[in-house]
């Protein structure tokens, strides 16, 4: 019934485990240009769990693993090198586990916005001027240094780019949920490249399934900026070894993610830039195979192609953004824009 109550609600409700299946839901004919083909795509919404995006899974997981393991006793204060979805996850899991103090290192560019996110969270940031080029073994990084601080008696630093713990809360939870949402007959699992244990953990547990499942992993394109997902570039910094479960990488720019977030969110799934990239990395991916004519052998025992890519947030957080990389065209026009009290130059 999706009740939680006692003394552990909070941590029950937070535990993926005892959550409610999270929806996997078609997305319409009129965003599915490979619909004739038998191709159907669902979208796995990371939305419905405890902190509305993907992180509460693994955080959660860091977190309860640190403890199971005996590693939580003596700690204090936990960093984390993460200026979002993250940080906020673990703060609320290590919170039930009786660590308060939690702090953040963010890069000198972070936006307001995303500054006062932590802060809405109770999380104290602590600014690092980033290095032009990036390198986790640099000691002026954000990785280097939440690594080094969480070496201190007292502090944790749960390291989500070479945490197993990462991956592993996906094989545990949202791998086995994907197979039984599909009856076994998913064909291709997509998802974008962050830290990239939403892949490794869905690939692998998928796989051991049914080694046909082909995995798809997308990338932003160089130069583009959707919050999240990382340039093969920064793919660099990522210590989990992520190759080995990816069949395929396809690209995707701002405007392409931006706009395929729009256009799913004002059809009723409500979900952010990197959903967008994931569906336009999917169905480049699928659409080059339809020209090579290899199409066919992504069917299932049914016949059909059944693709699921993952949904990692809403769009809630960057509303901002869309109007940055998308034009004017893709809104409906302000009437008496001129009687605007507030940030008139906001609206489109
Ligand atoms: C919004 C968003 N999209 C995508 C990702 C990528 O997921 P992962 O880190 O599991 O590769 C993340 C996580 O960093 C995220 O916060």
């Amino acid at each position: 019934m999706n009740v939680f109550s006692g003394e552990n609600s909070i941590r029950d409700f937070m535990d993926p485990g005892q959550l409610a299946y999270l929806p996997l839901v078609e997305i319409p004919a009129e965003l599915n240009p490979l619909i004739e083909d038998r191709v159907k795509i669902f979208a796995k919404l990371m939305t419905f769990s405890a902190l509305h995006n993907v992180k509460a899974v693994p955080g959660f997981n860091m977190i309860a693993e640190a403890d199971a393991r005996g590693e939580l006793k003596d700690v204090t204060t936990i960093i984390e090198n993460s200026s979002g979805n993250t940080i906020s996850a673990i703060a609320v899991a290590a919170r039930l586990f009786g660590v308060d103090d939690i702090r953040a290192i963010v890069p000198d560019e972070v936006s307001l916005h995303k500054l006062r996110m932590l802060l809405f969270f109770g999380i104290a940031p602590i600014v690092n001027h980033e290095p032009v080029e990036p390198d986790g073994e640099d000691p002026t990084s954000g990785i280097y240094r939440a690594r080094e601080l969480g070496e201190q008696v007292g502090w944790m630093n749960p390291g989500q780019y070479d945490n197993e713990d990462n991956p592993d809360a996906h094989f545990k939870w949202i791998g086995n949920q994907i197979w039984r949402q599909t009856d076994g007959g998913v064909s291709v699992f997509c998802a974008s490249l962050g830290t990239t244990g939403t892949i490794i953990g869905n690939s692998r547990y998928l796989k051991d399934k049914n080694s046909n499942i082909r995995v798809v992993g997308v990338m932003r394109a160089p130069g583009a900026y959707v919050p999240g997902p990382r340039t093969e570039l920064l793919l660099g910094l990522v210590g989990l070894e992520w190759e080995p479960h990816v069949d395929s990488i396809t690209q995707a720019t701002n405007p392409e993610s931006y706009a395929m977030s729009m256009d799913l969110s004002r059809r009723g799934l409500y979900v952010g830039p990197s959903s967008g990239l994931s569906l336009v990395g999917l169905l480049r991916y699928l659409l080059e195979r339809k020209d090579e004519g290899t199409l066919d052998e992504l069917r299932n025992k049914n016949g059909d192609i059944v693709c699921v890519f993952i949904c990692p947030d809403t769009p809630m957080p960057y509303f901002d953004e869309y109007f940055k990389y998308l034009d004017e065209s893709n809104f409906p026009t302000v009437t008496n824009e001129h009687l605007l009290l507030n940030m008139p130059e906001q609206t489109s």
